[in-house]
């Protein structure tokens, strides 16, 4: 259901989930219980997505190179992942949601992969807000591979070189059909993509917001959303209005 309060309501929301850590520190906790209250966050920004219309919410979740932090703390997120598919999929797939997820699925370890294709296989044909998980994911790696396989293309002659169009790439990036977003948020008072939808960020709004991710709550995202519905976009062309949903 939109929210009526809301106006020019994004299509595509992407969010950089920072500031766990800190959250933590500052009340003398673990990092992992920051990790833990960030989930309920996701959960949170996940009802508030919907309750206002957004179609796409792309979160990202880990990073390819995330795998450089302490052991203990890979094994936690990863064990938060499959906590939250194992305890949420059924009521998301209730809620209608459908779940992508975008990243490199090779060698993943243990039961990480069978569980994220559990999660796109159950909710492939739900109509809802699409919930795209970035999970071992990094934006130059993901141009990469898509690189590599229209080259393997041209080499095999299914492809000459200038049929090499920004739209094949497009459709051969990990988000191939997903539109691209209107808004990237960043928590936590970092002022930097780090790897996150370089490609698809060509003409997304930015909005860095102070608050750190486990506080981010419906107050903080409908906020976020009205700043957003200030920002005129040009995209490279003259003074337009803000673009509104499914236009
Ligand atoms: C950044 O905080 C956050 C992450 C690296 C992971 C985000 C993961 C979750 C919120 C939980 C699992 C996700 C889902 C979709 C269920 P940080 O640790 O870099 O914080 P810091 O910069 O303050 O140290």
């Amino acid at each position: 259901m939109s929210n009526p309060l809301i106006r020019n309501v994004p299509t595509h929301v992407a969010i950089i989930m920072d500031g766990n850590g800190r959250w933590a520190n500052s009340r003398g906790l673990p990092r992992t219980m920051g990790h833990r209250k960030g989930v309920e966050a996701v959960r949170e920004a996940v009802r508030t997505a919907g309750e206002v219309g957004i179609r796409y919410l792309t979160l990202f979740a880990f990073s390819s190179e995330n795998w450089s932090r302490p052991e203990a703390e890979v094994s936690d997120l990863m064990g938060l992942l499959k906590a939250f598919v194992r305890r949420d999929l059924a009521d998301l797939h209730r809620q209608n949601v459908r779940i992508r997820v975008i990243g490199d699925k090779t060698n993943l370890r243990g039961d990480i992969l069978p569980l994220l294709i559990e999660a796109e296989d159950t909710t492939r044909n739900n109509s809802g807000i699409t919930l795209v998980i970035a999970f071992n994911y990094g934006s130059r790696d993901e141009i990469t591979r898509a690189m590599q396989a229209l080259a393997v293309d041209v080499a095999q002659g299914r492809l000459t070189a200038d049929q090499i169009t920004p739209e094949r790439i497009a459709s051969r990036l990990d988000t191939a059909g997903i539109p691209d977003p209107d808004l990237i948020l960043r928590t936590s008072g970092e002022e930097r993509l780090s790897n996150f939808l370089l490609w698809q960020a060509a003409y997304s709004e930015l909005l860095f917001i102070p608050e750190l991710w486990p506080d981010f709550s419906r107050e903080v995202f409908l906020d976020a959303l009205k700043a957003y519905a200030g920002r005129e976009r040009r995209f490279g062309g003259l003074s337009q209005p803000t673009l509104a949903v499914g236009s």
